[in-house]
């Protein structure tokens, strides 16, 4: 159960992969991976088989994205509602998971080699401790690589991290780090827990499912999606081609349209700020309005400002998440000597 297989790709598949890499290709790739359950009735093994089998294909997956010059990678490997299910299988997969992420360390070196960072998405504190210690274990490691990064989302889902997002913007408003006329659509991005990656370009869900269960809603607003009706661990480089054929064919239309979202985003802000500066002008007033010179020069200022605010709290906010990983994993380096 490596976190890469090292497989090379065959004469056909590379020379697939070469057709595929002259055209358009995602930077960021996002994977649902469902229909372990219905892998294992299928071919008549235990449900739990097919949860080893469904963290077997990730390894594989991660080797093609790499070979394809997929740098990013993140998948949906436990939700939040992934915990009603019964108890038996919610505690084989956290078995799985204890087995998965313990690999890190002894992996470290094949890791490095590849400089593949690891980030855990998600409500960690919902987990067992000894998990939550493996996690950090594994975050913190692998903290320094930077040639690739796996996002595992576990613990999660959208709505409980925008939420979450909402909640540290409230910490940010309280602690005085920001005003609350500072909150905007860009500052909730930065406090997602997905904050330090691009938005994905590609999302695919396997199993023929046409839903996206709580995955990356936020994040997802302007990327391709596939749906794909093959079981996750049955899931081949074919497969991956096909998917990504599909996003370069929607390619233009999705860049017009991300485009757009960002000329929005910034005509937002530049509005937010002239509002608060004709307020605070207002306030200040001693009844002469200034003239445009003077109005743009306050803009300026005020804009400058807010950023300084902006930055300093999610400098707050990431030594805050630093720490969290840290202490966890501290804990175990102490638990250990
Ligand atoms: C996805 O496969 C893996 C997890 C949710 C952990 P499922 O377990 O949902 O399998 P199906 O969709 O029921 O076949
Ligand atoms: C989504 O799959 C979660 C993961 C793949 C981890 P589910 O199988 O849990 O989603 P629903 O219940 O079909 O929507
Ligand atoms: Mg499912």
């Amino acid at each position: 159960m490596s976190w890469i297989r090292e497989t090379e790709l065959s004469l056909l598949e590379r020379l697939t992969a070469n057709i595929l890499k002259a055209g358009p290709m995602p930077r960021h790739v996002a994977f649902i991976m469902d229909g372990n359950r219905r892998y294992a009735e299928k071919r008549h093994v235990e449900r739990q088989e097919g949860h080893t089998q469904g963290f077997d294909k990730l390894a594989e997956t991660l080797r093609w994205c790499l070979n394809l010059g997929i740098h990013e990678v993140t998948v949906y490997a436990f939700s939040i509602e992934n915990f009603k299910r019964s108890k038996e299988e919610v505690d084989g997969l956290m078995e799985l998971a204890r087995q998965k992420f313990g690999r890190v360390l002894m992996e470290h070196e094949n890791l490095e080699k590849h400089g593949v960072c690891i980030r855990v998405l998600g409500d960690l504190t919902l987990l067992p401790l000894d998990l939550q210690q493996l996690i950090a274990n594994a975050v913190v490691s692998t903290k320094a690589h930077n040639k690739c990064y796996l996002n595992v989302c576990f613990a999660y889902t959208s709505r409980h991290e925008i939420a979450n997002a909402v909640k540290e913007m409230a910490w940010g408003v309280e602690q005085g780090f920001i005003k609350s006329s500072d909150v905007s659509e860009v500052l909730l991005s930065q406090c997602l827990y997905s904050s330090n990656s691009p938005n994905p370009d590609l999302l695919i869900r396997t199993s023929g499912e046409v839903r996206l269960s709580d995955f990356l809603l936020w994040q997802t607003s302007y990327s391709c999606l596939a749906f794909q009706s093959v079981l996750w661990p049955e899931y081949s480089f074919w497969n991956l081609c096909e998917a990504i054929l599909q996003y370069q064919l929607s390619y233009r239309s999705l860049q017009k349209a991300q485009e757009l979202h960002r000329k929005d985003e910034v005509r937002q802000q530049v509005e937010a700020d002239r509002t608060c500066v004709a307020e605070l002008l207002q306030h200040r007033g001693n009844g002469k309005p200034l003239d445009a010179q003077s109005q743009q020069t306050a803009l300026l200022n005020y804009t400058a400002r807010r950023e300084e605010r902006v930055q300093c709290f999610l400098g707050a906010l990431q030594h805050k998440r630093d720490t969290f990983f840290s202490d966890l994993n501290s804990q175990t380096v102490v638990a250990k000597t």
